[in-house]
């Protein structure tokens, strides 16, 4: 059966998009069709993989890469030339994996992307190949996105007809090819290193950094692990300059470019557009999503999927870019928003993301394997007005055995965030259900 179509981009379809502006977006129709290989060549595609072939060195490429500034939209962050440039590609061949996993709870970007502009992905995968001596590259696709792994299948064989996957890319020396792996469904998969363990055949847990995978990853060998979105700001960033990329972004943003951004919950007008980095919450929330449904309020939001913090309606003009956010004490994550109206109980809510997090653990490390459970229990009681006069300072204690460096990976601090925030924002709520 076909997965239901992404709704493409609701208002984002009034407002007139260029190349330069919208440089992931601008090709898309307002049908959500595929932009397969005729349409995108049409419309500028494989121009960045022609001139990086013909006019820059691997080097120059990862120079120019670094000097966008261009961060990793996979939701850690980091910066993609500085990645690049430390992965060991001296004399050894380097494996490149494309992270399309995407399971956090609440995002949907990469999916559209897939679907709607695989060559972009493809173009973006050549040229990170290129620049990393890579001969052989992977997307670990999420399973249940059905209809991205058939597009993304039909959109290789059209890439490699031409002769832009394959052996001497556009009779140049450097060959490379993709292949897909789908995964079957864990949310631990998209952590880099399980990820790489998922793809060996191995059991998806995380493994221990360092060794980072840009000195070893898959089989052994050097690997580049990078999202989606990250991949497909490449070519743009080739063809137009790293000048044109600094100016996407609003002021008083450290990020560069544009991200795709989205609200869902009991908004109007919900839905994924491309804005420029440093946007604020509030325009995307009254100027994209058209505030809430008549009856309901806006009581709280989360900025970037399940695993970051629960913000306040007050918040909303905090500008959508990674300093803009860490001042509120969160993280932009994957910058799809979440309004949580006032009809959620903040208690019942939470229970339903720890509960996710629970049954996505790897079970490796005690924290958030006996964690996890623990905090789902004590929410189920406080739900079911079973609550205990300590049930507050245990859920307090379990999240502060969950913080960063006291886990193996990141899923036991991300599973804490949000609730840290609620505790922070909501005792009131909590309070009132203990006895
Ligand atoms: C529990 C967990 C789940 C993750 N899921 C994803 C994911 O679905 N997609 C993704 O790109 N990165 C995910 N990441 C981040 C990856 O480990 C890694 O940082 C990212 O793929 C690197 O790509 P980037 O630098 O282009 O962002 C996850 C991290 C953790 C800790
Ligand atoms: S934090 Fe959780 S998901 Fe990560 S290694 Fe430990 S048990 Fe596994």
């Amino acid at each position: 059966m076909r997965n239901k179509r992404l709704p493409s981009f609701g208002t984002a379809n009034l407002i007139k998009k260029s190349k330069e502006t919208h440089p992931l977006t601008w090709r898309l129709n307002k049908e959500g069709n595929t932009i397969w290989l005729k349409e995108y060549i049409k419309k500028d595609g494989y121009l960045a993989i022609k001139r990086t072939l013909k006019e820059l060195t691997p080097e120059e490429v990862i120079k120019q890469i670094k000097s966008s500034g261009l961060k990793g939209r996979g939701g850690a962050g980091f910066i993609t030339g500085i990645k690049w440039s430390l992965t060991n590609k001296k004399n050894v061949k380097t494996f490149l994996l494309c992270n399309a996993d995407e399971m956090e709870p609440n995002t949907y970007k990469d999916r559209l992307l897939l679907e709607q502009e695989p060559h972009l992905l493809i173009e973006g995968m050549i040229i990170a190949a290129y620049a990393n001596n890579s001969n052989k590259g992977y997307i670990f696709i999420r399973g249940e996105y059905i209809d991205a792994i058939n597009i993304i299948n039909i959109a290789i064989k059209e890439a490699r007809n031409k002769n832009f996957l394959g052996k001497n890319i556009l009779k140049s020396d450097f060959s490379f090819d993709i292949f897909i792996h789908s995964g079957a469904g864990r949310y631990i998969c998209g952590e880099e290193t399980a990820l790489i363990n998922s793809l060996e055949g191995y059991r998806a847990n995380p493994r221990n950094k360092p060794p980072f995978p840009g000195q070893i990853g898959v089989w052994g060998k050097p690997t580049v692990v990078n999202n989606v979105e990250t991949l497909c700001n490449i070519p743009s960033i080739i063809t137009n300059g790293v000048n044109w990329y600094h100016k996407l972004c609003l002021p008083g943003s450290e990020d560069n470019g544009t991200k795709l951004m989205g609200f869902s919950g009991k908004l109007k007008n919900p839905g994924l557009w491309e804005l420029p980095m440093g946007i604020t919450a509030m325009e995307i929330f009254e100027d994209y999503a058209f505030g809430m449904i008549n009856g309901y309020k806006l009581k709280a939001w989360q900025p970037g999927g399940a695993s970051t913090g629960i913000l306040l309606p007050q918040h909303l003009k905090v500008q959508m870019c990674s300093n803009g956010i860490l001042k509120l004490g969160t993280r932009i994550g994957t910058a799809i928003l979440l309004a949580i109206d006032n009809t959620i109980k903040i208690v019942s809510f939470l229970k339903n993301i720890e509960k996710f997090f629970y049954r996505e653990s790897c079970g490796w490390c005690s924290p958030c394997r006996e964690g996890l459970p623990w905090i789902v229990n004590i929410l189920k009681n406080l739900e079911n007005n079973k609550g205990k006069y300590k049930d507050i300072d245990i859920l307090i204690d379990l999240t502060r055995q969950l913080t960063n460096g006291k886990t193996f990976c990141g899923h036991g601090p991300g599973a804490a965030e949000p609730l840290i925030s609620a505790i922070k924002y909501f005792r009131n709520e909590f309070d009132k259900l203990m006895v």
